[in-house]
């Protein structure tokens, strides 16, 4: 595997063709927005990211029902970020920021957000890359990781051995410093909410660039 994706489960980057997967309306059966929102629990006008947004399915549709916040949906892919900039031209939401993740992005969000969603992404991401999803929270920011679920059997999504199952999930991320406030489950997917780590928002360290 890669260096660079240290800790990842999947070994390889989401690949941009399969991105119509992402806007399959039926996906939305399973893995409804408002419960989504409900564990998001965005503050009135509060600012949340997007952590790998991707085409912006949920992130557009949370903009959608909650025009008050501000989203910044957050991907490292150009293609991904050509494809959710594409459905902001035909949907003109004014409360979503598509930005392409790189260090001085990341930088410049640092310790703002009151919310960080990971949907579908926590199998993909470095260790680096949850230092870096925690340091984009406020003090008391809680991030919620909904992920593909490797105990359950599933018509969709990656292969078992790609992600993690809910007891994984939590271990990685109690090893990184961060503490489970909910667990909860979708019929695919574990969900998991959390308070950041207490030393989030001090500076990355160093690595190089992949
Ligand atoms: C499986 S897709 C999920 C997209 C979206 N969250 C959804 O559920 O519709 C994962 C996305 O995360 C992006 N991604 C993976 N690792 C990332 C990282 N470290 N920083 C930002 N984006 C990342 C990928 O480029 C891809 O677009």
């Amino acid at each position: 595997m890669d260096p660079h994706r240290h800790g990842a489960r999947q070994p390889e980057r989401f690949d941009p063709k399969k991105a119509a997967a992402l806007d399959d309306p039926s996906r939305f059966d399973y893995l409804p927005v408002p419960e989504i929102l409900s564990l998001l629990d965005i503050p009135r006008e509060g600012l949340w990211v997007d952590f790998g947004a991707g085409t912006g399915a949920y992130a557009r549709a949370i903009a959608r029902s909650r025009p008050d916040a501000a989203v910044v949906a957050l991907d490292e892919q150009p293609a991904m970020l050509d494809l959710l900039k594409a459905a902001l031209d035909r949907e003109r939401l004014a409360n979503i920021k598509p930005v392409l993740s790189g260090p001085r992005e990341l930088a410049s969000l640092r310790g703002r957000a009151d919310r960080v969603l990971a949907l579908n992404v926590f199998h993909e991401i470095a260790d680096a890359s949850l230092e870096d999803l925690a340091s984009l929270l406020k003090t008391g920011g809680k991030a919620v990781f909904i992920d593909w679920n490797a105990s359950v059997d599933r018509p969709v999504g990656p292969p078992k051995d790609h992600v993690f199952s809910a007891a994984e999930g939590r271990l990685r991320l109690e090893r990184s410093g961060w503490s489970i406030l909910a667990q909860s489950a979708f019929p695919y997917h574990y969900a998991l909410v959390a308070a950041r780590p207490a030393d989030a928002s001090a500076a990355p360290r160093p690595r190089r660039d992949p």
